[in-house]
């Protein structure tokens, strides 16, 4: 894979209508180095996305890869299954290619662990 010169990439963030978050209805483009994850370049930016562990834990920064690609090298608990259901952990996502994530996916994630049996769904929805 080769990145541009500066190795920084154009992420895009949007934010649904329905969410709860200030960003609400907003799309925000984000430059995002490499080495950086999107929840601390949005948060540089002013843009506040939900997270809570900032380790790729506990999934309240999930996000859906709608285009792009991101790794998890740090992210303590990330599946597979979640990878090819595009889903994104924020706090510990960083792109290697111009991007774009729907945010504030938590809902999502949740439902789709507790439906392969993995956690935190799996303790959360399905006991
Ligand atoms: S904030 Fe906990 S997984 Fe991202």
């Amino acid at each position: 894979m080769t990145g541009r010169a500066d190795d920084t990439w154009t992420v895009t963030v949007v934010v649904p209508e329905e969410s709860s978050l200030d960003a609400a209805g907003e799309t925000v483009e984000l430059e995002v180095a490499e080495h950086e994850t999107i929840l601390a370049a949005a948060r540089s930016a002013g843009v506040w996305l939900p997270a809570d562990c900032q380790q790729g834990w506990c999934i309240t920064c999930a996000a859906r890869l709608v285009e792009g690609d991101v790794v998890h090298p740090d992210a303590r608990r990330y599946y597979d299954g979640d990878r090819e259901a595009d889903f994104v952990l924020t706090c510990t996502a960083k792109p290697r290619a111009d991007t774009t994530v729907v945010v504030d996916r938590y809902d999502d994630l949740l439902e789709h662990r507790a439906e392969r049996g993995k956690p935190p769904g799996s303790a959360k929805i399905r006991g």
